[in-house]
C-alpha cells in the first residue's frame, strides 16, 4: 500500500502522525511511505531522517494525498485538505466528528473511510489512541490553568500551589479517567488542594486509593458540580462520552457565580466541551475572558509539547496503522474489534453510534 504523512497544518499544530521508525516498519512490510516535506521539522525530524528510513519526500501536499491510498494524520482535516479526499481513501487520524457535522457529511459525500483515533475501543472499555494524548493533555491543563490565574493574564492572580502561611488554589477536576488523573497527580504535585467528580464510582475509587487524603473525590451531579465550581480558583474539564459530544456540565448560571478572575480549562473542547460558555481557540490566541472567567480551549492542547507527544502518539498509533496497511481495512478490522470500533465513515456512511446519533444520521453495521 502507498502510505502518505501530509504536514499537519491545523493552526498551532506541530506533531507529526509517524517517526522514522515508523517509516522503516511500513517499508520493511512492503509498503511506500510518503512525507511531506518539513513534516516532522517542529517535532525535531528532520526529511533526512525520514529518507534515511525509506521514505520518499513529497513537495506538494496535493500529490501526497493523490498517491496514498491510507492518509495518516494527527489532526482531523481542515478545509485546505478536504478538496485532496478521494473515494475509497482510508484517513486514519483523530476526528472528533461528533463536533463537527459538516465534516462528517463531507466525508460521506466524498465515499472516503475514515478510522478515527479516538474511537478506537479494546473489549474493556480503554481507548488506546486516545490516552496517550489524554495523559499529555491532562498535565498540560494544569500548566495551562496555572497561567491563566496570572494576573496579567486576567486571573486571580493566585499561585497554584501558595506558599508558607497562604491557601493554595482550589482546583476543581470534572472527570476522573486519563486526562482528569493526570490533571489531578500534577495539580496535587504543584501543592494545589483539588477535588475530582466522576459519575463512575470505581474510577473516584481508584483515585482515592492512590493519591490517598491528597484529593477529595465526589460524585458528579448538578448539585455538586455547581457548588464545587462555585468555589473554584480552577476548573479543569475533561469528561467524555465515548465517540458522543460531551456533556455540558458547567451552564452559562453556574460559571456567572464562579469567583471573578477564576479560570477554566476545558480540555473536551475537542468533542465540543463541557462548559456552555467554551469555544474552540488556538495555540496562537488560546484564552478569552467571558464573565470574568478566563477560559482556555485550545483542541490540540498536545500540539504546544510535540516533541514528547508526537513520540507518545506514534507509539500507540503504529500498530494499528501497520495492520491496515497489510490486511486491508476489511480483514483489518474483521480480525480486531477495536479497530472496528474506530471505523467511523464507509462507503457514504457512518458507522459509528456516537457520531451518527450527534447529528440524527443513520448508523450502518458494520
Ligand atoms: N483538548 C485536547 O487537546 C485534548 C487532548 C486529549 C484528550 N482530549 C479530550 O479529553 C477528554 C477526556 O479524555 P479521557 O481520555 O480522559 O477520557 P476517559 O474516558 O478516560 O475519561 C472521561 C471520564 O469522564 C467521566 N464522565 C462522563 N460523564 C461525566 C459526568 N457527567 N460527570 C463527571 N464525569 C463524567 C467518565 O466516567 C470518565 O471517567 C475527551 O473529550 C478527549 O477527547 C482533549
Amino acid at each position: 500500500m502507498i502510505v502518505g504523512v501530509p504536514k499537519e497544518i491545523k493552526l498551532g499544530e506541530k506533531r507529526v502522525a509517524l517517526l522514522p521508525t515508523g517509516v522503516a516498519a511500513f517499508v520493511t512490510h512492503g509498503h511506500t511511505v510518503l512525507i511531506e516535506q518539513g513534516a516532522g521539522e517542529n517535532s525535531g525530524i528532520t526529511d533526512a531522517h525520514y529518507t534515511a528510513a525509506g521514505a520518499e519526500i513529497i513537495r506538494e501536499a496535493a500529490s501526497l494525498w493523490e498517491r496514498a491510498g491510507l492518509i495518516i494524520k494527527v489532526k482531523e482535516p481542515v478545509a485546505q485538505e478536504l478538496d485532496f479526499m478521494r473515494p475509497e481513501q482510508i484517513i486514519y487520524t483523530y476526528f472528533h466528528l461528533a463536533s463537527s457535522e459538516s465534516l462528517t457529511r463531507h466525508l460521506m459525500t466524498r465515499q472516503v473511510t475514515a478510522v478515527a483515533y479516538e474511537t478506537i475501543q479494546r473489549p474493556d472499555g480503554s481507548l488506546p489512541l486516545l490516552v496517550p494524548m489524554s495523559e499529555v493533555a491532562g498535565r498540560l491543563a494544569v500548566q495551562k490553568g496555572a497561567f491563566c490565574l496570572e494576573a496579567g493574564n486576567g486571573g486571580r492572580g493566585i499561585l497554584l500551589s501558595g506558599v508558607s502561611g497562604v491557601k493554595p488554589a482550589h482546583v476543581v477536576i470534572l472527570g476522573a479517567g486519563v486526562a482528569g488523573q493526570n490533571a489531578c497527580h500534577v495539580a496535587v504535585g504543584m501543592g494545589a488542594h483539588v477535588t475530582i467528580l466522576d459519575i463512575d464510582p470505581a474510577r473516584l475509587r481508584y483515585v482515592h486509593d492512590i493519591m490517598g487524603g491528597h484529593v477529595t473525590t465526589l460524585m458528579s451531579n448538578r448539585a455538586t458540580v455547581g457548588e464545587e465550581v462555585e468555589n473554584a480558583d480552577l476548573v479543569i474539564g475533561t469528561v467524555l462520552i465515548p465517540g458522543a459530544r460531551a456533556p455540558v456540565l458547567v451552564s452559562r448560571e453556574m460559571l456567572r457565580r464562579m469567583r471573578p478572575g477564576a479560570a477554566v480549562v476545558d480540555v473536551a473542547i475537542d468533542q465540543g466541551g463541557c462548559f456552555e460558555t467554551s469555544r474552540p481557540t488556538t495555540h496562537n490566541d488560546p484564552i478569552y475572558r467571558e464573565h470574568d472567567v478566563v477560559h482556555y480551549c485550545v483542541t490540540n492542547m498536545p500540539g504546544a509539547v510535540p516533541r514528547t507527544s508526537t513520540y507518545a502518539l506514534t507509539n500507540a498509533t503504529l500498530g494499528y496503522g501497520l495492520a491496515l496497511a497489510d490486511k486491508g481495512l476489511e480483514r483489518a478490522i474483521a480480525e480486531d474489534s477495536a479497530l472496528r470500533k474506530g471505523l467511523n465513515v464507509y462507503q457514504g456512511r457512518v458507522t459509528h453510534k456516537g457520531v451518527a446519533d450527534a447529528f440524527g444520521l443513520n448508523c450502518a453495521e458494520v
